[in-house]
C-alpha cells in the first residue's frame, strides 16, 4: 500500500473517494462540514433525511456529490464525540479501510488521521492510521488453492493533516508505520504456519533471507554446537522431536561496533504438544503459534533495518518442538543448563522457559545493554491479562518503564507484574537447583521468577505475550504483537541518542 501525506480542503480533492467522520448525533466534523457546505447542504440534507446518525459503526457511502472533484465521499459514523478514544479512533480507520477495499475505490483521501484524539499528535494518529490500514487489510491465504480477492483493492491512501507544515512529520510518521507494518506482516505470516511447514530449520531459512536482504549477519547453532556450549535444557526440550533444534542468532548493526547491542530473544517452540505431560486435544492446533516471541524478533529486526535504526540489535531464536516420544523429557527428569545449573523437569508442558534460559545465558556473550525475551510462556497470563496487555516483568527497573513508556506509545500495551523475591521460593525442590514449575499460584510471575535465574548478569525484561500473539475463535491468527512495542522501543533508544527521530 502506498500512503501519502497533504494538506487541504476536502472540497478541492480530486480522489476516487474522500473520507471523513460524522458523530452522534448527526455532528458533523469540521471536513464534513466543508464538504456540506461547498455541495450546498448535501451531507446535512442526508442527515437530517435519517440516512445516518454517527452512530458507532455506521458508514455511508455517496456517489456523485454535486461540484466536487472527487467521484465519491465514504461518512464514518464516529459514535458520540466525547467518547471518541484511542480504540475508536482506530476501529475506524480499520473500517474505513475495509469498506473501501470492497467498494472499488484503488484510492482514498482520508481526513479521519485530523479527527481529535485526546493526548495523541498529528504524527500518533498517521503512524497509527497506517498500521491499522495495513492490519486490517492482511490476509494469510498462502495456502489456499483460490483465495478470495477483492475485485479492485485498495492502492493508495492519502492523508490529510492539518496543516502544510505537519507534512514533513507525518511523512517520518508513515515511514515509521509502513517499516512497523512490514515487521508485523512478517510476524504475522510467520505465525499463521501450521507446524508441519513452519519448523525450526524454517525459522532460520527465514533469519538467513532476511540476513540476506538486510545484510544482517546470521548464524545458525545445530545440535552439535548445542552440545558444546553444554545447552542441556534446550535440547532436552528438543529430543523427542524428530526436527532438529536450531538456534538462531542475527545481528543488526545500526550503530558503531562499540556500542553495546539490545538483545532479543524470541521462544521458538514451532509446536508444542506439552510433550509427555501432554496437552488437551481442544485448540491444541493454536499451539502452532508457540514461536510467536520468535517471529516477533524477526519483525522488530525486519522494522529496525527498514528504518536503518542507530541501534545495534542482536536477535537470538531458540527454535524446536516439544513432542511426546520415547527419547523425550519425562516428568522428573533433571537437566543441566549452560549456565550450569541444574534443573528439575516436573512438567514437560513448561518447555519454553527451559528454552530460553539457554539463550539467555547465550545472550551474555554479547555483552548487551538490555535484554528483552519475548514468549507466550503461560496459559496464566491470558487468565491474569486477557488478550489487551501483555505481561511485563523485568529485573531493573527503569527497563521496564522504558518498556511500558514504548507500549503506551505503539498502542501495544503491556503491564507490568512484580518479580518480588518472595516468589523465588515456589522453584524449590529437593532434588535439583529449581524445579521448572512452580504450582498454581502466581504461574507467570513463577515463570519469570524461573528465567530470572539466567539473566543475573545484564538487565533484563520479559515479555509474557501469551494472551496477545495470537486470536483465537472466528479471527484466528497470530497478530504481530508486540512488534510495534518493540520497534517503538529501539526507536525511543536512538531517539535519547540522538536528542532527534532518526531519519529513515
Ligand atoms: N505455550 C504454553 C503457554 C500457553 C498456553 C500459551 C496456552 C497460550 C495459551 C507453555 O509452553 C505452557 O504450556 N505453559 C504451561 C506451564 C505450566 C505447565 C506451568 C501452562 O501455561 O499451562
Ligand atoms: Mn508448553
Ligand atoms: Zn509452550
Amino acid at each position: 500500500m502506498e500512503f501519502i501525506a497533504k494538506s487541504g480542503s476536502p472540497e478541492k480533492q480530486r480522489s476516487a473517494c474522500v473520507v471523513v467522520g460524522v458523530y452522534d448525533s448527526r455532528k458533523m466534523s469540521g471536513r464534513a462540514k466543508q464538504i456540506d457546505q461547498a455541495s450546498g447542504g448535501m451531507i446535512s440534507g442526508l442527515l437530517r433525511r435519517g440516512d445516518m446518525d454517527g452512530k458507532w459503526g455506521q458508514t455511508l457511502l455517496i456517489p456523485n456529490v454535486p461540484n466536487m472533484p472527487f467521484e465519491r465521499v465514504l461518512l464514518i459514523g464516529c459514535g458520540k464525540e466525547r467518547e471518541f478514544s484511542e480504540q475508536r479512533y482506530l476501529d475506524t480507520i480499520a473500517k474505513a479501510a475495509r469498506v473501501l477495499n470492497e467498494t472499488g475505490s484503488t484510492e482514498m483521501t482520508s481526513y479521519l488521521a485530523e479527527l481529535e484524539v485526546k493526548g495523541r499528535s498529528n504524527a500518533w494518529k498517521v503512524r497509527q492510521a497506517v498500521i491499522t490500514t495495513e492490519t486490517a487489510l492482511y490476509r494469510f491465504d498462502q495456502l489456499k488453492s483460490n483465495p478470495k480477492q477483492p475485485r479492485r483493492p485498495l492502492r493508495r491512501v492519502v492523508l490529510a493533516v492539518p496543516k502544510r507544515s505537519d507534512i514533513a512529520g507525518a511523512e517520518q510518521a508513515i515511514a515509521d508505520g509502513k517499516a512497523v507494518s512490514a515487521g508485523v506482516a512478517l510476524t504475522r505470516d510467520l505465525g499463521n504456519l501450521p507446524g508441519n511447514i513452519c519448523t525450526p530449520q524454517y525459522l532460520a531459512d527465514q533469519a538467513a533471507q532476511l540476513g540476506e536482504h538486510y545484510g544482517l549477519s546470521v548464524m545458525v547453532l545445530g545440535i552439535e554446537d548445542m552440545e558444546q556450549l553444554g545447552m542441556g535444557a534446550l535440547l532436552s526440550v528438543a529430543r523427542g522431536s524428530r526436527q532438529p533444534p536450531k538456534l538462531i542468532v542475527m545481528q543488526y548493526r545500526g550503530a558503531d561496533d562499540d556500542q553495546a547491542p539490545v538483545a532479543l530473544v524470541g521462544k521458538g517452540i514451532t509446536f508444542d504438544s506439552g510433550g509427555i505431560s501432554i496437552k488437551p486435544a481442544a485448540q491444541m492446533d493454536e499451539m502452532k503459534f508457540d514461536m510467536c516471541g520468535a517471529a516477533s524478533v524477526l519483525g522488530t529486526l525486519k522494522a529496525a533495518a527498514e528504518l536503518k535504526l542507530p541501534v545495534n540489535v542482536a536477535g537470538i531464536i531458540p527454535a524446536c518442538e516439544n513432542m511426546p516420544d520415547g527419547n523425550a523429557n519425562k516428568p522428573g527428569d533433571i537437566v543441566k543448563s549452560m549456565s550450569g545449573q541444574s534443573i528439575e523437569v516436573l512438567n514437560t508442558d513448561a518447555e519454553g522457559r527451559l528454552i530460553l534460559s539457554d539463550a539467555l545465558t547465550y545472550a551474555e556473550r554479547f555483552k548487551p545493554s538490555a535484554v528483552v525475551d519475548i514468549a507466550t510462556l503461560t496459559g496464566a497470563c491470558v487468565i491474569a491479562l486477557g488478550k489487551q496487555a501483555s505481561g511485563l516483568m523485568s529485573n531493573h527497573e527503569p527497563l521496564a518503564r522504558e518498556l511500558l513508556a514504548a507500549a503506551r506509545e505503539s498502542y501495544d500495551r503491556a503491564w507490568q507484574l512484580p518479580l518480588w523475591e518472595e516468589y523465588q521460593t515456589q522453584l524449590d525442590t529437593n532434588f535439583a537447583d529449581m524445579a521448572n514449575v512452580g504450582g498454581r499460584e502466581a504461574g507467570t510471575i513463577t515463570a519469570a521468577c524461573f528465567l530470572s535465574r539466567f539473566a543475573r548478569k545484564f538487565k533484563w525484561a520479559h515479555l509474557d505475550i501469551a494472551g496477545t500473539a495470537w486470536a483465537g475463535g472466528k479471527e484466528k491468527g497470530a497478530t504481530g504483537r508486540p512488534v510495534p512495542l518493540l520497534t517503538q522501543f529501539l526507536i525511543s533508544r536512538c531517539r535519547e541518542k540522538t536528542g532527534q527521530r532518526p531519519s529513515a
